[in-house]
C-alpha cells in the first residue's frame, strides 16, 4: 500500500503545480475589482475537491463571496470531521517590496513565495491533498466535509448566515483548521486560543475646508492634532487601555497557566531581529508572550489627514481619521467593546470638531482546551510526524468565525496550523516552507485516524 511519504514523493511536482494554479488567482476579498477571481478560486477548489474524491463538491453563492462545500460520507456510524479554510487573501501592496511578483508563485530557498502561500491557500491545500491521499489509498477512516470561504480577511461577513441556513448539511463532530502558526519547524505546537477582534473607524471633521495654517493657526482646532490627542489618551503610561469598562469582562488567567505559558521556548533577541526592531513594548506587568496571548490591545492600523505628499503645505486640515482595531480575549464581546469605545471616544471629543465612530466588524476570542479528543488526536498526529510532543500555545491572531461556529453550529474547532511566524502573512514576501507544507500533508491523515480511534 502506498504510504503518505511515497504519495508525496511521487506527486510532489503536480501537487505544487496545482497549488500554484490556485495561488495565481488573485482572490483579494478586500477589492471589488477582484470579484471574478473569487468565483474562479471557489470553482477551482470545487474541482480539486471533486478530483480528490469528494462525493459532492459545490459552490454556494452568498450575498458576498461564494462558499465551497464538499463531502465524503462513508458511514453514518463514523465521526465526521469538517475542514474549514479560506481561499481569499489580503491585498499584496506595497508591490515594490516583493522580491518576486505576489501572484506568480515560485520556489526559492526551500520556500514557496507568494500571497496566500501560507494564509490560507497553502495551508488549506494541504487538506485537499491529504484527503486525496486517503481516498485514493482507501485509508479514509471517517466522514469528511469541507467548508471553504472567501471572506475571512474581511470579517467572514456571509458565513454566519451560511452556517445558520445549512446547519444540517454542516453537522460534524469537530472542525479542523490549519490557518495558524507553530513555534518552529522543529518545535510543533497546537493553538489553544485565538484573540477576538473589534474593528472601528473614526473620522474627525473640523473646518469646512483646509485652512491657511498661518492665518488661522492657533485659534482653530486642528482635526489632526485633536485626533492624535484623543488616540494618545486612550492608553495610560503603563500601556493600559483607559476606556471605561474595557477590562470588565476579561477572564483573568491564573498563575498556573501563566507559569505553563512561560515554559514555551521564546528567543527575545531573535524575535526582535526577525521584525527589525531593537526593543519591545507593551502593557506593564505582563511578559511579551502574555501581551499577545492573554491580554487585549488597541492598535491604530492606519491614520490619515491633511497633506502627506512630498514637500510642504501649510494647512490646518479639514478632516482626519483612523482605523483602530482592538484584539480581545475570552469573555469580551466585540460589539460591546465597540460600543464602549464609541461612548468614550465621543465623550472626550472637544467642541470644535465633529466625531464619527463606525463599527466595521469583529468577533469573539476562542479557546480550544487541551483536554479534548480533538486536541489529543492532533497531539498524537504531530508527535508521530514531527517526533516531538507539540506545545499548547495561545495565539495573538484572530479567526473570528471560529467562535461563531461554536455558537451557531455547536461544534468545537481544533487549530492545527503549520505556518511559521516568519512566513510574513499579510506582508510583502509572504512565504511558506516546503517542509511545513509537506509535513502538514503528512500529519493530517494521522489526525483523522487518531481522532476516529479516540471517538469510537
Ligand atoms: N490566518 C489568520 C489568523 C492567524 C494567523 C491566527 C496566525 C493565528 C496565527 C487570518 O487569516 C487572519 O489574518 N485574521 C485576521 C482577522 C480578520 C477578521 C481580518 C487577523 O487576525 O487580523
Ligand atoms: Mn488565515
Ligand atoms: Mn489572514
Amino acid at each position: 500500500m502506498t504510504s503518505i511519504k511515497t504519495f508525496i514523493d511521487t506527486n510532489r511536482d503536480s501537487i505544487l503545480e496545482e497549488l500554484f494554479e490556485l495561488i495565481r488567482i488573485p482572490s483579494i476579498s478586500a477589492k471589488p475589482e477582484n470579484k471574478p477571481d473569487m468565483i474562479k478560486a471557489a470553482e477551482f477548489l470545487r474541482d480539486s475537491l471533486k478530483k480528490a474524491g469528494a462525493d459532492r463538491a459545490d459552490v454556494f453563492p452568498t450575498a458576498g463571496n461564494p462558499v465551497v462545500y464538499a463531502e465524503k460520507i462513508i458511514s453514518k456510524k463514523l465521526p465526521t470531521v469538517l475542514v474549514y479554510g479560506h481561499y481569499d487573501v489580503q491585498p499584496a501592496e506595497p508591490f515594490d517590496l516583493w522580491n518576486s511578483p505576489p501572484f506568480e508563485p515560485e520556489v526559492r530557498d526551500g520556500r514557496i513565495w507568494a500571497r496566500g502561500a501560507d494564509d490560507d491557500k497553502g495551508q488549506l491545500f494541504m487538506h485537499v491533498k491529504a484527503f486525496e491521499f486517503m481516498t485514493t489509498t482507501g485509508t479514509l477512516p471517517c466522514n469528511v466535509k469541507f467548508m471553504i470561504e472567501g471572506e475571512e480577511e474581511i470579517g467572514s461577513v456571509s458565513l454566519e448566515k451560511f452556517c445558520r441556513d445549512n446547519k444540517k448539511m454542516l453537522e460534524a463532530n469537530v472542525i479542523l483548521i490549519s490557518d495558524t502558526t507553530m513555534i518552529a519547524p522543529d518545535i510543533p505546537s497546537i493553538t489553544t486560543g485565538l484573540r477576538g477582534l473589534s474593528y472601528v473607524q473614526v473620522e474627525l471633521s473640523g473646518p469646512g475646508h483646509d485652512l491657511h495654517s498661518g492665518i488661522y493657526g492657533g485659534a482653530v482646532l486642528n482635526p489632526c492634532n485633536v485626533l492624535c490627542d484623543m488616540i494618545a489618551s486612550l492608553r495610560d503610561k503603563n500601556g493600559r487601555i483607559v476606556i471605561p469598562g474595557f477590562y470588565d469582562d476579561v477572564l483573568t488567567v491564573g498563575r498556573k497557566e501563566r507559569d505553563a505559558m512561560a515554559l514555551r521556548p521564546f528567543d527575545r533577541d531573535k524575535y526582535m531581529k526577525s521584525i527589525g526592531v531593537d526593543d519591545l513594548g507593551g502593557e506593564k506587568g505582563y511578559t511579551d508572550l502574555e501581551r499577545t496571548g492573554i491580554r487585549p490591545t488597541l492598535d491604530i492600523n492606519g491614520i490619515w489627514g491633511g497633506f502627506t505628499g512630498e514637500g510642504t503645505k501649510t494647512i490646518i486640515p479639514s478632516k482626519a481619521g483612523a482605523k483602530i482595531s482592538m484584539r480581545l480575549v475570552p469573555n469580551q464581546k466585540a460589539e460591546k467593546i465597540a460600543g464602549l469605545f464609541r461612548d468614550h471616544f465621543l465623550s472626550i471629543a472637544p467642541s470644535g470638531v465633529k466625531v464619527k465612530v463606525e463599527y466595521l466588524h469583529g468577533g469573539e476570542a476562542y479557546v480550544s482546551p487541551p483536554d479534548t479528543p480533538e486536541y489529543q488526536a492532533a497531539a498524537l498526529a504531530m508527535e508521530e510526524s514531527f517526533g516531538k510532543t507539540p506545545i499548547p500555545v495561545r495565539s495573538g491572531g484572530s479567526i473570528p468565525i471560529v467562535s461563531t461556529f461554536e455558537k451557531v453550529l455547536g461544534i468545537k474547532s481544533i487549530l492545527m496550523g503549520f505556518g511559521l511566524e516568519s512566513d510574513a502573512i499579510h506582508s510583502p514576501n509572504e512565504n511558506f516552507p516546503l517542509f511545513n507544507f509537506f509535513k502538514g500533508i503528512e500529519t493530517i491523515p494521522l489526525f483523522y485516524s487518531h481522532y476516529t480511534k479516540l471517538k469510537s
